[in-house]
């Protein structure tokens, strides 16, 4: 049999009725056998500052590292806020940066899928993510590229996942199963 990844999943929205929240939940349903999606949860982490972090630092940070760091691999859902990475997403990527060399982030594979009602899908909040990827050591799947744009229809009233875009989701996470894999043999 082979082996079962646990997936960090960071959703880049604080709402409750967020579309990025539905599709990471989407995600995680569809995920191939290989895949284990658990929300790392990031709304409670308060802004990075040195001067609280340390050797006593806040407990939601250590959970947040605890949780982030046991995990296999990364799954990024986020919306874009002016053209860029919301900031409670930041505060999160911060917050696991740190302390200096004891990055929670480092050398796991990951995937960024971003989410928008609007027609270009979040584009700058997707690449500027993979910017810091790269500083962090986060091999990022290059290929799918995941902007879903016009996500507005994306779920009905109900909350189910519009049947058109369950390939685009499918394909996405089943190529993020082989990265892991890959990354990880
Ligand atoms: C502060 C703020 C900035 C935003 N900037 C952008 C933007 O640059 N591009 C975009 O496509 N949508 C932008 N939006 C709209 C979001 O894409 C929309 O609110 C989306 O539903 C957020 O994702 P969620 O449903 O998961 O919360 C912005 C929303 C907020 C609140």
């Amino acid at each position: 049999m082979s082996n079962v990844y646990n997936v960090a999943v960071v959703v880049g929205s604080l709402r409750k009725a967020s579309i990025n929240r539905k599709v990471a939940l989407a995600l995680a349903e569809l995920a191939p056998a290989n895949l284990k999606l658990n929300i790392v949860e990031i709304g409670e982490l308060p802004l990075y500052n040195e001067d609280i972090d340390g050797d006593s630092p806040p407990a939601a940070y250590s959970t947040f590292r605890q949780k982030v760091g046991s995990s296999d691999a990364l799954l990024f859902v986020t919306p874009e806020y002016n053209r860029s990475v919301p900031a409670p997403l930041k505060n999160a990527i911060d917050v696991g940066s740190r302390p200096y060399g004891k990055s929670v982030w480092s050398g796991k594979p990951g995937a960024v899928i971003s989410v928008s009602p609007g027609a270009i899908g979040g584009f700058g909040a997707n690449q500027h993510l993979r910017q810091s990827f790269v500083f962090l050591n986060v091999p990022c799947m290059q290929q799918p590229e995941a902007y879903l744009g016009g996500a507005g229809t994306a779920f009905d009233d109900a909350g189910k996942l519009n049947e058109s875009v369950k390939p685009f989701l499918q394909s996405f996470i089943n190529a993020f199963g082989e990265w892991v894999a890959q990354h990880k043999k």
